[in-house]
């Protein structure tokens, strides 16, 4: 596997490959990598003859600066789990190659970058379409692959590529979970081992929703008073969705598609974690 951390040199190794039509896939991170990121190098692996897959944690989308300095850095680690799962371009820049300016762009989605982490993290999605773009225009990928553990991240970098013309295929991939259904998360290597078994509740009740036959509103009222009387979490929001607009429902027959998306406070620091649940 090949290490590169600037953007020229990214641009001819990949100018090459394509020369030789060779189809590329794009597995975007920000470091940290666990089974979840694995899993989505694992299939671009299998659907395209290279794979690149950058390392960059993005300053621009972290609108609490204590969040960007306790976020875990493995570049070692990371380069030894990419190696392994068959990756042949690691693209892992300074912060000065991406931004030798600050960027000044404004993406706007709504409501998909409006609600919720959105509404929550005022100027996240902004950053993670500033990133996105950048990556998308020197990779130029014939394929992109994200993790549907950010659901709501999913549905603005659709909308930004229909907007921005990006030829790349969006693939979402599910959710990697625990064996108790804790969604894999960079983030949960914050959490004590009590703390990690109690998160595992989110998606247990979540989960239990489904099997409920309630309401839209009950349905949010069950989860979010389930999860808040567990002493170590508390619910900042629970929305119930339009799978594709993230806009709002309040019966199931409201769209063809239903999410559930959750953020949860667990433990003492504490951390936040999200997740989400299909209903229909
Ligand atoms: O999902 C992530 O890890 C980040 O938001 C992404 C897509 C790599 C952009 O920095």
């Amino acid at each position: 596997m090949k290490v590169i951390n600037n953007i020229s040199q990214l641009r001819e190794c990949l100018a090459e490959l394509r020369s030789k039509g060779q189809s590329i896939g794009f597995v975007p991170t920000m470091g940290a990598l666990h089974e979840g990121h694995a899993s989505l190098v694992r299939r671009s692996v299998k659907e395209n003859d290279v794979t690149v897959v950058s390392i960059f944690l993005n300053p621009t989308q972290f609108n609490d600066p204590k969040d960007l300095e306790r976020y875990p850095r493995t570049l070692e680690a990371d380069c030894r789990l990419l190696e392994a799962c068959g990756a042949d371009i690691a693209f892992a820049p300074t912060v000065k190659e991406i931004y030798p300016e600050p960027d000044t762009r404004q993406f706007s989605y709504p409501p998909t970058d409006s609600v919720m982490e959105g509404a929550m993290r005022p100027g996240h999605f902004n950053g993670v379409c500033q990133i996105v773009s950048k990556l998308f225009s020197y990779v130029e990928p014939d394929r992109s692959y994200f993790g549907e553990k950010d659901y709501q991240q999913i549905a603005v970098i659709r909308r930004m590529a229909a907007d921005l013309g990006i030829k790349s295929q969006i693939v979402p991939c599910p959710v990697v979970r625990q064996s108790d259904g804790l969604a894999l998360s960079s983030r949960n290597t914050l959490l004590s081992e009590e703390e990690r078994i109690t998160a595992a509740n989110i998606y247990r009740i979540m989960k239990e929703s489904l099997t409920k036959n309630l309401s839209v509103q009950q349905t949010h009222d069950y989860v979010v008073n389930s999860i808040n009387a567990i002493p170590g979490l508390e619910v900042q929001y629970f929305s119930i969705v339009d799978g594709d607009s993230l806009a709002d429902v309040t019966s199931w027959d409201d769209a063809p598609s239903i999410v559930g998306c959750i953020t949860v406070f667990c433990g003492e620091k504490p951390i936040r974690l999200i997740d989400h649940i299909r209903y229909k």
